[in-house]
């Protein structure tokens, strides 16, 4: 079983969801053992980090409690996470970061009990993939995506793209400079190439992103033997065996 978590970092169900929604179409396809959730920001409130620190002597809980407690459980049991976010001022939206910001340093806390001298966080190996649109092209799209690549690296996971040429790093898209929330579900049907490469780009990430995650879990199960008295596998060679720690 591998399970993809697509995040719709978008206060809003729009274009970022519908760009999703081609990702995670394509990885429910690849697999019958692949099963899918969406989470979207809809709704959600996602506070910034206090910097408090007390996730560090809390097992990894952090203090605020609002809707990054769900969205932290759903991640750390995820194999694959895709992330679709719109640009805003040439970035990430702030909730999104806020969840990145305190998904990071409470994961300290949370295995701080595998290992003996410093925290680390282990090699949770997780396929990470971007989608990020903006209203206009050149806009911000490439800086989102290697914010979200940066951010893999840091969780000790695994960035994949797309095929090129589609997809150098992620997927990118614009909407013609329309803000409405359904500008690209409504020109789906226009021969606009890249509009078209979006969606194309966004399935190939979905299945590519799965294939990773597969070849991930079969070499897990494969070396567990191997790496087993390495803490920082820990949680990888668990979830790879469908346990959660
Ligand atoms: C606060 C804010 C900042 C934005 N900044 C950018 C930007 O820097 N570059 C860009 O291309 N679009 C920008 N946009 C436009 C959105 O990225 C665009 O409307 C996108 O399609 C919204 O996706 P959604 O439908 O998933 O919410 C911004 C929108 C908002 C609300």
């Amino acid at each position: 079983m591998i399970k993809v978590l697509g995040i719709n970092g978008s206060p809003r169900k729009g274009n970022s969801l519908f760009l999703l929604e081609k990702a995670m179409d394509e990885a429910a396809q690849i697999d019958t053992g692949v099963e899918t959730s969406i989470y979207s920001f809809t709704g959600k409130r996602m506070a910034g980090c206090i910097s408090c620190f007390k996730c560090g002597d809390k097992q990894g809980e952090c203090i605020i409690r609002d809707d990054f407690q769900e969205l932290r459980e759903m991640w750390i049991e995820a194999d694959v996470v895709i992330y679709s976010v719109p640009v805003y001022h040439m970035g990430m939206p702030a909730q999104v970061k806020a969840f990145i910001d305190r998904l990071g340093n409470s994961t300290f806390g949370r295995y701080q009990h595998l290992f003996t001298e410093e925290a680390k966080l282990p090699k949770s190996l997780k396929v990470i993939g971007a989608i990020a649109q903006g209203a206009h092209i050149f806009s911000g799209q490439e800086h989102t995506i290697t914010d979200i690549i940066n951010h893999a690296v840091i969780m000790q996971c695994i960035p994949v793209a797309g095929d090129m040429w589609e997809a150098y790093i992620g997927v990118g898209g614009w909407t013609y400079n329309d803000n409405s929330r359904k500008a690209l579900r409504e020109r789906e049907r226009e021969a606009d190439l890249d509009l078209q490469v979006a969606i194309r780009a966004s399935r190939n990430l979905g299945r590519r992103a799965v294939e990773l995650g597969l070849i991930l879990q079969a070499g897990g199960l494969a070396e567990q033997e191997r790496f087993k008295d390495q803490p920082i596998y820990r949680p990888f060679l668990e979830r790879v065996k469908g346990n959660r720690i």
